[in-house]
């Protein structure tokens, strides 16, 4: 026995090759039926395989991949093969760099203060592994840090590129302080209300970050998107976006500006202020133009006329908050027009720190029309008070850098640290995010403006509080 094989029927010659290239063909069949199984599953910051927010619903979202292979390969090319091996080695490098600069470290602006009250919640408690399982319900994704690298878990698509330029920000503060960024885990949700009501929470305040709080919210603000830029209105990162709207309004000097006060906005986003300020549009008689801005229409026409840089012809610019806090507030206070602020609701991270009449104006909301009027009649008899006031907020403006913003971010995630019980770990289900990672998903108009806000590392410390 043993070497029998000669009196075993031999199989026809043609079958072997046969069974071989079918076996090769459904292994294949079954490999790439698994590798678009996967890719299905798999979650990027750009919104691929996620819901909206149930909270905030929006159309889903469209991809710039003309076929679905081209997604799959994208996805998983980029999700899973881009970061791997750089992280470690470049930020040992960096760091040696940034630790042998001259350290010359300033105060940081009065309003981080305001990072004491946001967490002031958990100053006795701390915040627990619960907090955070309890906060996860009101978050659309969860972000970690460990040890430099970046670790996203993504739960809802986030509209437009939120999620994507948020996430790069925090990419970007760990270039730009390497080693120094603690381990964290934080809750985050990328819509614009507030959720966490201090009345309904109040036995068990919810830590969740977002790009804005009020005085009856627990939430934390924390600074958008738009700092990185916004490909959707064609809004350059927050530095180079500044500079031009500075530079335009030095066109044009308070004498000659258009003594009226101009707002050009979005008024159908559900905001009463902005409904209540169409009644305001005449000129004559309220001292104020208000435009409809139609963003499908500006993209049609290459955003000329929506150019922030040349909006600061008019003595005087009204901001009104939009379905929360609006962007726009930092744009409109570049201008050095004065600034006529309707009372808001909504808190940013940096909008706590105006002062009435030295940064802005404030207009009453209860009685809109007649304030918009009362405040133009009194800058136009006193032009050198209101020109004063405009500048105020322009240079608040000019103080809030980019640095600056890396500073908040740091010090905001700095102080949340150390309230942590635990010891974040990379939860199972999330994947790391690295710099590559992102400009690898981001369509062309994205990548622009990513690239334009790379961050460097620092060669001073952030600010001391
Ligand atoms: C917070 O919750 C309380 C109680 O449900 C409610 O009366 C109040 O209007 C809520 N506040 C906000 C700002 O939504
Ligand atoms: C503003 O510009 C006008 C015309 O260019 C000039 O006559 C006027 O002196 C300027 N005013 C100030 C305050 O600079
Ligand atoms: C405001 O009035 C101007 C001039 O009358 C008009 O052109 C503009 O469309 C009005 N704005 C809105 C939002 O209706």
């Amino acid at each position: 026995m043993g070497l029998g094989t000669r009196n075993m029927p031999r199989s026809p010659s043609y079958l072997l090759p046969c069974v071989a290239a079918l076996a090769f063909l459904s292994l294949t069949v079954l490999v790439l039926h698994k590798v678009d199984d996967f890719a299905t599953q798999t979650k990027t910051v750009v919104g691929h395989n996620l819901q909206p927010t149930p909270w905030h619903l929006f159309p889903p979202k469209t991809f710039s991949e003309e076929t679905r292979q081209a997604r799959v390969y994208k996805i998983l090319h980029c999700s899973y093969l881009a970061c791997s091996g750089y992280t470690t080695k470049s930020y040992a490098t960096e760091r040696r760099r940034s630790a042998s600069a001259d350290a010359a470290s300033q105060k940081c602006p009065e309003f981080f203060k305001w990072i004491r009250r946001d967490l002031e919640p958990w100053s006795r408690t701390g915040i627990s592994k619960s907090h955070l399982r309890e906060a996860r319900e009101f978050a659309a994704f969860r972000v970690v840090i460990v040890g430099g690298r970046l670790f996203v878990d993504l739960y809802y698509a986030c509209v437009q590129s939120r999620a994507m330029f948020t996430i790069w920000g925090l990419l970007q503060l760990l270039r730009r302080y390497p080693g120094m960024v603690p381990d964290v885990d934080i809750m985050f949700d990328c819509m614009d209300k507030p959720s966490i009501n201090r009345t309904e929470h109040g036995s068990m305040p919810l830590p969740l970050f977002r790009y804005c709080t009020t005085k009856a919210h627990f939430d934390i603000p924390f600074p958008d998107w738009s700092f990185w830029g916004w490909p959707e209105t064609n809004l350059n990162p927050w530095d180079e976006e500044f500079r031009d709207i500075k530079h335009g309004s030095q066109k044009m000097n308070w004498t000659r500006r258009w003594p009226r006060a101009f707002w050009k906005g979005n008024p159908d986003v559900g905001s009463p202020v902005r409904t209540e300020l169409l009644n305001c549009n005449h000129s004559r008689k309220w001292g104020a133009q208000i435009l409809r801005q139609d963003w499908s229409k500006e993209a049609k026409e290459g955003y000329e006329k929506s150019k922030l840089s040349n909006q600061c012809n008019y003595r005087y610019k009204i901001y009104a908050e939009g379905y929360a806090w609006s962007v726009s507030l930092k744009y409109i206070l570049s201008c050095g027009s004065l600034a006529l602020i309707i009372s808001p609701q909504y808190e940013d991270f940096f909008s706590r720190g105006l002062i009435p009449k030295k940064n802005y104006w404030p207009i009453s909301f209860s009685d809109l029309c007649p304030s918009i009027k009362y405040a133009v009649d009194w800058g136009n008899a006193h032009p050198s008070e209101a020109t004063a006031i405009g500048k105020g907020g322009q240079d608040f403006m000019a103080s809030l850098s980019m640095n600056r913003v890396y500073d908040y971010m740091f010090h905001l995630i700095k102080e949340y640290s150390k309230l942590q019980h635990f010891k974040p770990v990379r939860p199972s289900s999330a994947l790391e995010v690295c710099s590559e990672s992102l400009l690898c998903l981001a369509d062309e108009k994205q990548r622009q403006l990513l690239e334009k806000s790379i961050a460097h590392p620092s060669p001073t410390p952030p600010c001391f509080l």
